[in-house]
């Protein structure tokens, strides 16, 4: 006879453990299952390995999904206070590094070993090292219920319910996969086309030769895509360009648009580059601009014009070079994919899911949550609060 339990959870990761967490309190027999060694390896490499696990801010703005409503309903009823209020309870330190992201003062453990002793007082079961290989729904024959059937390597498992929580495909090497779109798709849900995001961009060759020396710069900046905006630093590297703003442009950048950076964000170079050429003629225009970009970037730029003195900038030299701080268009080549990417965009399209409980329209007692919808985060935390709110959602209905 295969084991039966009221809910299988596939995917022990953040959204997986909250889910389990939520249901085991209401007396659910849960299963948990995880094909990774250890539970919640994400979380454990999160935030530098101090867990950015939520943002005080979050709220639907802060997310990218074909449906931007989707995710108010979860996200209202299961608040960042709500996950403050959590760890809290846990007497884990924690502090807020910048714009609402908060942080373990000590080891992202702490957030797993939380959540694992959430699950451990509902009793939930938990497989690691277990890989499941399908999901199907039917009968046993007799005329009963219709029910589950987890398929396993050596064995089957049944259930009432089952949570697909097994995340996206990126970091392939910590085991992502895709196969909790593989099963949306054998019961007949749509997949909104997923790419790599929260990624690093790259540049084209002939860039990359051009702005090598700038590779390690670190520089704060304004960056934009038709109407996402961030103030982030950004990061020039050996391949292109990184950051926490290059990061959060990449989630809506597309292969062949352009980006715009501006370097000097809340100046007005080109203002200030004419009143100073009259008041300061003799200083170079690579020390001037470092007053209000890093001195290697401001090399880089002022190369690009043969005056040595502001005197000797003309009115359009003084416009390029302040175009070039800060309206800086650049076409990256690609991104560097989901080997790195923090999340994936896209997923299990909202439209097959109910908003309140994540379960599928079309097939009752099969339900999605964290990463593997379409609803993706902005950087900061927010991804950790979909995937705690999500789990919450699912967990206390299913
Ligand atoms: P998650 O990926 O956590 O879990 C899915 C689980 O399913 C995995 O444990 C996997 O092994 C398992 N699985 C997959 N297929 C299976 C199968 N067939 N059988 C059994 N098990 C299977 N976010 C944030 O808010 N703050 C942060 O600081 C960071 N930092 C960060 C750093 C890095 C390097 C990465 C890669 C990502 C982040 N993120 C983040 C994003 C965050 O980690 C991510 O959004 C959540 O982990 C998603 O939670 P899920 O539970 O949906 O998937």
């Amino acid at each position: 006879m295969a084991a039966s339990y009221d809910v299988i959870i596939i995917g022990a990761g953040a959204a997986g453990l909250m889910c389990g967490a939520a249901a085991g309190a209401r007396g659910r027999r849960v299963l948990m299952i995880d094909s990774a060694d250890k539970p919640g390896e994400k979380i454990r490499i999160s935030g530098g390995g101090r867990c950015n696990f939520t943002n005080i801010y979050c709220g639907p703005d802060n997310f990218i999904s074909q449906n931007p409503h989707f995710c108010k309903s979860a996200l209202g009823r299961y608040s960042a206070q709500d996950f403050i209020d959590l760890v809290n309870s846990y007497g884990i330190a924690w502090h807020e590094k910048t714009k609402g992201q908060l942080f373990c003062d000590g080891r992202s453990q702490e957030i797993i070993d939380m959540l694992l002793s959430e699950c451990d007082k509902g009793g939930c079961d938990l497989w690691l090292g277990t890989q499941v290989l399908d999901v199907k729904k039917g009968t046993d024959g007799t005329g009963g219920e219709e029910r589950f059937t987890v398929v396993l390597e050596h064995q089957s498992v049944t259930a009432d319910a089952v949570v697909i929580a097994t995340g996206g495909p990126s970091i392939p090497k910590m085991g992502a996969s895709r196969f909790g779109y593989e099963i949306a798709e054998r019961f007949g849900l749509d997949i909104v086309d997923t790419v790599p995001a929260l990624v690093p961009l790259t540049f084209t060759d002939s860039l990359k030769d051009t702005l090598k020396s700038l590779s390690g710069v670190s520089v704060d900046t304004t960056i934009s895509h038709a109407k996402a905006v961030f103030d982030e630093a950004m990061l020039f590297t050996h391949r292109g360009l990184s950051g926490p703003a290059v990061l959060q442009i990449s989630s809506y950048w597309e292969p062949g648009d352009s980006i715009t950076i501006n370097m000097a964000p809340g100046t007005d170079l080109t203002a200030r580059l004419k009143e100073d050429r009259l008041a300061r003629p003799r200083i170079s225009p690579a020390n001037w601009l470092a007053q209000f970009i890093p001195a290697r970037i401001a090399d880089s730029i002022a190369a690009q014009e043969k005056a040595q003195r502001l005197a000797d900038l003309s009115d359009k030299a003084i416009l390029n070079l302040s175009l070039m701080a800060s309206e800086w268009r650049v076409k990256p080549a690609g991104s560097e994919g989901y080997r790195t990417a923090e999340v994936t965009k896209g997923g299990v399209n909202t439209d097959a899911l109910s908003s309140k409980t994540m379960e599928t329209r079309s097939v009752p007692g099969l339900y999605f949550i964290g990463e593997v919808v379409d609803v993706t985060g902005h950087l900061g935390g927010h991804n950790f609060q979909w995937a705690w709110a999500s789990g919450v959602a699912c967990g206390e209905v299913c």
